[in-house]
């Protein structure tokens, strides 16, 4: 294992996962950019190292056994293992999403990136980061996937659009971090879930009032918990975000 902290971050070519990289980067860990297209891994990866980070790209499509078991492989034998992994990736998985004008193949969609690909991931890192002195797996979920936020009523806590793909599957996300949580509770692994807040991106068409480097920092604080840090748990900025 390197002596220095290897961290994996999915969806890492942009948004979010671009600054939750340059934010491990900036702590001098080495940082795996987890990214599907190749020109825009590089390109992430080059305008990281322009920054001082030592980045390295890592082609990962988390849709994809072959690719996901590969990636595993470039980290052990290119980083020695892996330390933190940071499931960032995600879609909306396309609109509309209201429920009663829906489409399954939307649901299927979200569902896909957001709850399988983080399994998927996760299920081949685990053998790295069990290796690993302080391992942590932070999960990017959203508030929208509070069920206690999607039952509010108007104006007293109720977050995000109608929608039947994505919210569901962030909540879903959130019950996988629970469950890894529960089975990894006697190891060193802690195991949680993030929301960024409404972040100005890709995914909302730019809509969102955050930078993408607010949205990082949450991820960031709890990919470097101390070892007697919280496992198990949703958090956003301001603390505890309610299931
Ligand atoms: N923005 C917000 O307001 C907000 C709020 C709450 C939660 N989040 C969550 O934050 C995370 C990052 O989102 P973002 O806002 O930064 O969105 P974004 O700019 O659209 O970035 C999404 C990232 O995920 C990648 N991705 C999508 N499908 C993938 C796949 N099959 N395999 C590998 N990578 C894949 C994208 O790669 P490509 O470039 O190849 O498509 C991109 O790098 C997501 O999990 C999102 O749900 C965002």
């Amino acid at each position: 294992m390197s002596e220095r902290t290897v961290a994996l971050v999915t969806g890492a070519n942009k948004g979010i996962g671009y600054e939750i990289a340059a934010g491990l980067g900036a702590l001098g860990w080495r940082v795996g950019v987890g990214a599907r297209d190749e020109r825009r891994r590089e390109t992430a990866v080059a305008a990281l190292r322009a920054d001082g980070v030592d980045a390295f790209g890592v082609p990962l499509d988390v849709t994809d056994d072959a690719s996901v078991t590969a990636a595993a492989r470039l980290l052990e034998e290119r980083a020695g293992g892996l330390d933190v992994l940071v499931n960032n990736a995600g879609v909306t998985g396309g609109m509309p999403q209201q429920p009663g004008g829906a489409d399954v193949a939307t649901v299927r969609a979200a569902v896909e990136v957001n709850v399988i690909g983080v399994v998927r991931v996760t299920e081949a890192m685990l053998p790295l980061l069990r290796r690993s002195a302080s391992p942590r797996i932070v999960n990017m979920s959203s508030g929208v996937g509070s069920l206690t936020r999607q039952s509010a009523s108007a104006g007293e806590g109720q977050t995000g659009p109608l929608s039947v793909a994505y919210a569901p599957s962030k909540s879903m996300l959130n019950a996988v971090t629970v469950q890894y949580a529960r089975a990894l509770a006697d190891t060193s692994i802690l195991v949680n879930a993030a929301c960024p807040g409404f972040t100005a991106t890709d995914l909302n068409g730019f809509r969102g009032v955050r930078t993408p480097q607010q949205g990082a920092a949450v991820a960031v604080r709890l990919a470097t918990l101390p070892d007697d840090g919280p496992t198990g748990g949703f958090f956003e900025d301001a603390g505890v975000v309610p299931w």
